[in-house]
């Protein structure tokens, strides 16, 4: 009905005209929305998706904080879901052809355009990715399991800098933007919890304190972590997910196989993740950005010892007694 799915939008939107806004963390307009710092045009989709979304229990979130590791979480919960469907090694696997963000979209895209879709259209199960914080959920996500996916912030902001210069570049609409991104205002905001789907720290507490009230229901896993023991990590997601690795799969190296068609290397030379064309006003980035370095610690090349030392300081502040810390 696009008569009515129009009426829902126009309030949306006059709702949003009215939050508070910032306009000073390049490119993107950030507005608080029930205490969070969204994109402007993000904003009536959280709407909508808080009034409209009505998953099946059966359907997987992944939920990050922008740069946290959705695209590798993307990848890793598709070939592990769909692995009887597609071989691992052969070109027949989607991941070959598709990037993650196609096999799994996010969820706020599918109410980017003035409609309100019927998901449950989409083969069940479905694993949506997500940057809505836990507090702005709909209570119908709550029957979903949810995998979320931290990083340290240190890492997290160094990622959210590149990616946005290289959005900025990348754009030919916006050409006039490109002089260089300004990283200590950047920092700034960051520091201050004004970043895309910030404050950083909330967002992480939300979905931190949910997984030890329900941890069948949600899975929080570390970015350090998972780059340390792959493996394992897989073993657990695929557990979780309800698809736990047979004793056969484990005895022909499958998991192995998944950590390895998934791993930065092998998806970053692919000719699908190399794209570099983008658009800034179709909220679309160039694919090649979600491919930078994968490393942890990367930090130390682009922070002052101060910036680091800060952050750091927030971030005991902020998780002080939760049992959680970077
Ligand atoms: P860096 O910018 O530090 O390299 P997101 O997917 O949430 O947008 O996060 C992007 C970050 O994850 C980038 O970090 C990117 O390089 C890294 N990344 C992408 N694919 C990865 C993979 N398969 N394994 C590990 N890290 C990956």
């Amino acid at each position: 009905d696009i008569e009515r799915d129009e009426q829902i939008y126009n309030s949306y939107e006059k709702l949003t005209s009215q939050l508070p806004i910032r306009r000073d963390w390049s490119p993107f307009d950030l507005q608080l929305f029930q205490s969070f710092w969204i994109p402007t045009k993000f904003v009536p989709p959280c709407m909508a998706i808080q009034a409209h979304f009505n998953p099946r229990p059966s359907d997987i979130l992944l939920v990050t904080s922008p740069k946290s590791g959705t695209t590798w979480l993307s990848a890793l919960s598709f070939a592990t879901l769909h692995r009887h469907s597609f071989s691992l090694s052969l070109s027949d696997n989607p991941l070959l052809t598709r990037t993650p963000r196609q096999c799994v979209p996010l969820l706020e895209n599918f109410f980017f355009h003035r409609t309100i879709p019927n998901l449950n259209v989409l083969p069940s199960p479905t694993i949506f990715a997500t940057h809505l914080p836990f507090s702005l959920l709909p209570e119908s996500a709550l029957r979903c399991r949810i995998v979320y996916l931290c990083r340290d912030p240190k890492d997290t902001f160094v990622s959210l800098c590149h990616f946005l210069e290289s959005w900025m570049i990348s754009s030919t609409e916006h050409k006039s933007t490109t002089q260089g991104f300004d990283l200590s205002k950047a920092f700034q905001m960051f520091s201050q919890g004004t970043s895309t789907f910030g404050p950083f720290w909330d967002h992480v507490l939300g979905y931190w304190k949910e997984s030890l009230r329900s941890p069948e229901m949600v899975l929080f896993f570390r970015y350090e972590e998972m780059m340390e023991d792959p493996v394992n990590h897989l073993r657990r997601l695929g557990q979780f997910m309800g698809c736990p690795f047979s004793m056969e799969e484990e005895r022909d190296g499958v998991v192995e196989d998944i950590v390895k068609l998934c791993s930065f290397d092998n998806l970053r030379e692919l000719e699908v993740n190399k794209d570099n064309k983008g658009s800034l006003e179709e909220k679309r980035p160039p694919a090649s950005s979600f491919f930078r370095k994968g490393k942890v610690g990367d930090w130390v090349n682009y922070l002052s010892m101060e910036m680091a030392e800060k952050l750091d300081a927030i971030t005991n502040e902020k998780l002080h007694g939760s049992g959680l810390s970077f």
